[in-house]
C-alpha cells in the first residue's frame, strides 16, 4: 500500500522537490500553500494551509484523512526567514516568525498525532536549519525559532515513542530556493548604528542562498529517512563546512567559536 505523505509548504523550493521525488517513488503526496490557487499545475494536490491560522491547519489535515483514511508521514517543511539587528526588528515580525516556524509547526504536529496514534504508526520530519545550532548574527530570531523546533523534537520523540510514532529533525544548510525573497528583512536604516555590518551581512546571506545546493539533495535525504523506519534524532544536509560548523561549536571553547563566526561574517 502506498504511504500517504503531507508536506507543508509543497509549493516551492525544498518542499516541492521532496513532493516530486516522493511522487516518483510511488507515495501519495499532498502539499500545502497559503495560496493554493497559484499552483494549478502542481504534480500533486496543493491544499490551503497558513501556519499562522490554526483553522486552516485543522481543515487541511482533516481533508487528507477524510480522503485517504490515514496519514503516514508528515514533513513539517514550511517556514520563513527573518533578518535584521534584533534591536530593530519590530515585535510583530518577531512574533510572526515564531508563529510560523515554531507555534505553527507544533500545531501541525498536534493535529496529526491523534490519527497516527489511532493507526499506531507514523513519521514526522521537522525541517529546521543549520542556523538552529548557533545564534547567527542578524539572523538571531530565525536561529531561535528553528532552534526551538529542534529542542521540541528531542522532547516529543521521547513522549510519543510508545505509540510507534517517530520524529526527527532535518537541518538544511544553504539551498537555492525562494527563501530569501520570502524572508522578512528589517530595513537597513540610514541612521542605524548597525547600518554597515547589517548591510554587509545581508549581502553575504543572499549570496550564500543564491549559491546554495539543489533542493533535490534534501529530497533524497528525506526519502532515505522514510525508508529507514527508525530515524536518528538529527540529520544535517549541506556543504562539508556547514555541517562541520556544528561539530566545531561542540568541541571548541565558546569564545573561539564566536571568533570564527565573526570572521566568517566579516564583523
Ligand atoms: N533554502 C535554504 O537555504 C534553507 C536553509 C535552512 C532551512 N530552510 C528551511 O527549509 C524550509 C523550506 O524552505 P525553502 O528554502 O524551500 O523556501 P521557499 O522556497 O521560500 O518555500 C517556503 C515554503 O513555505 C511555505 N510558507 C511560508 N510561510 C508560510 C506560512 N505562514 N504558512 C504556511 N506555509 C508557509 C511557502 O508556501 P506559500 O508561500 O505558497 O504559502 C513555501 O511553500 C523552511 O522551513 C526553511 O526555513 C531553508
Amino acid at each position: 500500500m502506498s504511504k500517504v505523505v503531507l508536506i507543508t509548504g509543497g509549493s516551492s523550493g525544498i518542499g516541492k522537490s521532496i513532493g516530486e521525488l516522493l511522487l516518483e517513488k510511488g507515495f501519495i503526496v499532498y502539499g500545502t500553500s497559503r495560496s493554493p490557487q497559484n499552483y494549478p499545475n502542481s504534480n500533486f494536490p496543493i491544499l490551503a494551509l497558513d501556519l499562522t491560522e490554526s483553522n486552516t491547519i485543522k481543515s487541511c489535515i482533516e481533508k487528507v484523512i477524510e480522503k485517504e483514511n490515514r496519514l503516514d508521514v508528515l514533513i513539517n517543511n514550511a517556514g520563513k526567514g527573518i533578518t535584521g539587528p534584533i534591536e530593530e526588528i519590530p515585535e510583530i515580525e518577531i512574533k510572526r516568525n515564531f508563529d510560523t516556524n515554531f507555534f505553527g509547526a507544533i500545531q501541525v504536529i498536534k493535529s496529526v498525532l491523534p490519527q497516527m496514534r489511532k493507526q499506531r504508526s507514523g513519521l514526522i520530519i521537522n525541517v529546521t536549519s543549520i542556523a538552529a545550532y548557533m545564534g547567527l548574527p542578524y539572523r538571531g530570531i530565525y536561529s531561535a525559532s528553528k532552534g526551538a523546533l529542534e529542542l521540541i523534537t528531542e522532547a516529543f520523540r521521547m513522549e510519543i515513542k510508545d505509540f510507534n510514532i517517530f520524529m526527527t529533525n532535518v537541518a538544511p544548510g544553504d539551498f537555492s530556493t525562494n527563501i530569501a525573497s520570502g524572508r522578512y528583512h528589517a530595513p537597513v536604516l540610514e541612521n542605524s548604528p548597525y547600518k554597515i555590518p547589517y548591510g554587509n551581512s545581508l549581502n553575504l546571506m543572499n549570496q550564500h542562498v543564491n549559491s546554495g545546493s539543489d533542493p533535490i539533495l534534501m529530497a533524497n535525504v528525506i526519502y532515505k529517512i522514510i525508508q529507514t523506519g527508525k530515524p536518528k534524532v538529527h540529520y544535517k544536509v549541506g556543504s562539508f563546512m556547514q555541517k562541520f560548523s556544528i561539530v566545531l561549536k561542540r568541541i571548541l571553547p565558546d569564545k573561539i567559536f564566536e571568533k570564527l563566526l565573526l570572521k566568517f561574517y566579516k564583523l
